[in-house]
């Protein structure tokens, strides 16, 4: 295992889905082998969009971890933590504020694309204003060195990169890590049952806990090549968002097979969606066995919060500590 400490956090905003399992999960579950990997809820993250209605993110996070174990997030091989137990993240934070100057936060692309996109509600408060000093915080304050973004984290962790070197210069050199980007081919991006991006938004999500019978219903109802009007009309598999989730679970002889027959308009969209739905359904059998053995010990999943706390304490401990000392906090710097 290299010694590099990678770090990712994800909101709790609701339940995971198909975009979550290719686009991320198998990443996770992956890195976790070769990596001292640090997973987290992000549950403060999530207040800085859910602050009206709080009423969820407490159980979004305990079923996102109970997601995880399922999915084969391993506890002996990585740290499972949520962010609410650190409370040195905020400490830190609030030291990284003083040398992060406002325009770099005025600045963030995601900052004024979400308050523009995100019309249903209200982004004006400070703590969503504060949202990559958060993450910036999330990043140093366990020393990760290398973290998996993708493009939408991108700018994210530049400013990481500025806040610790500005930190650093400022205070005293070595104090925090600044952490590279583990550049990841790109998680596949999955189309939702419309064709759009798979969203929680958007409504055309298939979750990965969704009982056999809503996996079906939403198999029958997924789009297919919106030009393929009549059975004997040829298709195009390569815009049938149907075939594009196909892929993901059926089998390659299978939808080699589905390729070809629909190129030559000798099966139809029906049959082809009833494949799916047994694929998909039978995909997440053993995820969906596993995930229902854990709902049944939910002590499983504060245990594995607590194990992941009592891990990360003094490593954050020992970053405040190096922080107060650096700026000079309990006395002269030494
Ligand atoms: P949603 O769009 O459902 O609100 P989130 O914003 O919670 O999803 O997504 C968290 C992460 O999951 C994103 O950073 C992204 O990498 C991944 N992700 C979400 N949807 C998809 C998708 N359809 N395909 C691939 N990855 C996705
Ligand atoms: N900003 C990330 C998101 O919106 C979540 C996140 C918070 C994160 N802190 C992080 C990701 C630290 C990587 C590293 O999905």
């Amino acid at each position: 295992m290299s010694s590099h400490r990678i770090l990712t956090g994800y909101r709790p905003t609701g339940k995971l889905h198909l975009g979550h399992w290719f686009g991320n999960l198998q990443n996770m579950l992956r890195l976790q082998h070769d990596y001292d990997a640090f997973y987290f809820v992000a549950d403060w993250h999530a207040l800085t969009s859910e602050w009206q209605d709080t009423s969820r993110v407490y159980d979004f996070g305990r079923e996102m971890v109970a997601d995880w174990l399922a999915a084969g997030l391993d506890p002996k091989l990585c740290t499972i933590y949520r962010q609410s137990d650190v409370p040195e993240v905020i400490e830190l934070m609030t030291y990284m504020t003083m040398v992060l100057p406002m325009p770099w936060l005025e600045r963030t692309p995601s900052y004024k694309e979400q308050q523009a996109n995100i019309t249903n509600k209200d982004l004006s408060n400070v703590g969503f204003f504060l949202y990559p000093a958060l993450m910036a915080a999330d990043i140093a304050i366990v020393r990760s060195d290398l973290v998996p973004v993708g493009e939408d984290q991108a700018p994210h962790l530049e400013l990481t990169r500025e806040i610790v070197r500005r930190f650093n210069t400022t205070y005293r050199e070595g104090t925090l890590v600044e952490p590279q980007a583990l550049i990841e081919k790109e998680g596949a991006r999955v189309p939702g049952l419309d064709g759009r991006k798979m969203s929680k938004s958007y409504g055309n999500a298939i979750l990965i806990t969704d009982p056999p019978d809503e996996m079906r219903t939403k198999a029958m109802a997924c789009m297919t090549d919106p030009a393929r009007k009549r059975k004997d009309d040829p298709g195009d598999p390569a815009v049938c968002p149907l075939h594009q989730i196909h892929k993901l679970v059926g089998a390659p002889d299978d939808i080699a097979q589905w390729e070809r027959c629909c190129a030559q308009a000798s099966c139809g969209c029906v049959a082809h969606k009833q494949q799916f739905a047994e694929d998909l359904v039978r995909y997440f059998a053993d995820f969906q066995a596993r995930r229902a053995e854990i709902d049944e010990h939910p002590q499983r999943i504060d245990e594995v919060l607590e194990a992941g706390a009592a891990r990360v304490a003094p490593v954050a401990r020992r970053t405040i500590a190096d922080c107060r000392d650096a700026i000079g906090l309990d006395g002269p710097a030494t």
